[in-house]
């Protein structure tokens, strides 16, 4: 494969939305990735959070296989059965509601957004309020819903009815809410946002909030969702239960798939004719989202994901007693942050040059969330590369 002419094709027939390394990655297996000329790179970033359980599970994969053989679509005026298996998991690993299957992080949103629009409409309440320095999508709502005004830019005019605040400050959401407020939407653990984590207090006053008002909460897992934190969803560590909750990610194991849960009463708005997707809950996508959940319970990943992110989170404080550079180190389970007193770029890009994949967000916050199963051999082995970096160039 003729590398320079891929990337010329890229130039010259792709839009040019996306900074792109020059790695061309052809091959991915559990926490490994393989470019072109076959060199094999450890991946702490996988798939932007997508691939949790790392490149090609077995099980995943031969999920996939077994139903590509049987159909790929069917339609959502008919059933298919993995859609209803896979709705009863999430609703018993979470709570008991009801689900609408999607395609993506910004299209779980926006069925959260209209749910709750919708919800509202009879009580004159369609204001949502979100927090600074969130993330939820680039579609027009999800973009106007993100508290970051830099994605927003240029796209006037936006939806209406969003208002943020800034994160873990009760006192400036308390006075944001009033009788027009129809939800509040949050990510326990802002991602983009450079792994800034909720408080419990805060979160504890929201949805005590939220039931006094009689305002929707929407946690957005589509990133802390699906074992990341150590718990299947991050809430869990909480001890609070959303009114609605976004999936995607992880939740397909690689596959495209998203998903909203609603509580029962509240889910029961989206009647038939009011929400739709095409694509949404195939039984692809649910094959992948079942064998997912099969391989985080058949490989102990919640435990693996509790035990392994405490392993990283302890190096991790090493590297830092040793280097002035890093400021903090945040996060849960296998989501984690390491804020530097400088930019992270240049050291996301030694990084990867020594062969380790992670993520460099909000400028100067480095992001690492291997995969589920990733084993203390690997974190020893990007931690020493994390070392080396820091050494010689910092
Ligand atoms: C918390 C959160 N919400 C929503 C999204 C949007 O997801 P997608 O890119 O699948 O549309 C992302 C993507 O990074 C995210 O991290």
């Amino acid at each position: 494969m003729d590398k320079n002419k891929l990337i010329q094709d890229y130039k010259r027939y792709v839009m040019p939305t996306y900074t792109r390394e020059p790695l061309v990655i052809v091959k991915g297996k559990g926490s490994r990735v393989w470019d072109a000329g076959g060199r094999d790179y450890l991946d702490f970033f996988p798939g932007w959070a997508v691939s949790g359980l790392g490149h090609a599970h077995p099980v995943v994969v031969k999920a996939l296989l077994l139903q590509l053989k049987k159909i790929m679509h069917v339609p959502n005026n008919y059933y298919n059965e993995l859609q209803g298996k896979l709705a009863r998991k999430i609703c018993e690993a979470s709570f008991s509601g009801k689900v609408f299957f999607c395609n993506s992080g910004a299209e779980g949103i926006e069925a959260a957004i209209k749910l709750a629009r919708l919800w509202g409409s009879a009580k004159s309440k369609f204001e949502i309020i979100t927090m600074e320095g969130s993330f939820h999508g680039r579609t027009l709502a999800a973009v106007t819903a993100t508290g970051q005004p830099k994605y927003r830019q240029g796209f006037a005019p936006l939806p209406k009815g969003f208002l943020h605040v800034p994160f873990n400050d009760l006192g400036a959401l308390k006075a944001k809410i009033n009788k027009k407020t129809a939800a509040i939407m949050l990510e326990l653990i802002q991602g983009e946002g450079g792994i800034n984590v909720a408080g419990a207090h805060y979160i504890k006053e929201i949805r005590r909030l939220c039931s006094q008002k009689n305002i929707l909460l929407i946690f957005d897992e589509v990133q802390t969702g699906i074992a990341r934190t150590g718990r299947m969803f991050c809430y869990q560590h909480y001890n609070v239960q959303p009114d609605v909750m976004v999936l995607a990610k992880s939740l397909g194991g690689g596959f495209p798939i998203g998903a909203i849960v609603a509580r029962k009463k509240i889910a029961d708005t989206l009647a038939a004719g009011t929400h739709a997707s095409t694509f949404g809950g195939s039984p692809l996508a649910c094959a992948a989202g079942l064998a997912v959940f099969e391989a985080i319970r058949k490989g102990r990943l919640l435990t693996n994901a509790q035990r392994q992110g405490a392993y990283l989170y302890k190096k991790l404080e090493h590297l830092k007693e040793k280097y002035r550079i890093i400021k903090e180190i945040r996060g849960m389970g296998l989501m984690l942050g390491l804020e530097l007193r400088q930019e992270g770029r240049p050291i996301y890009q030694a990084c990867l040059k020594k062969g380790l994949l992670i993520n460099c967000t909000h400028s100067n916050v480095l992001r690492i969330m291997p995969q589920l199963g990733v084993k203390i051999s690997e974190i020893d082995k990007a931690i020493g590369i994390l070392d080396k970096v820091l050494k010689r160039e910092f």
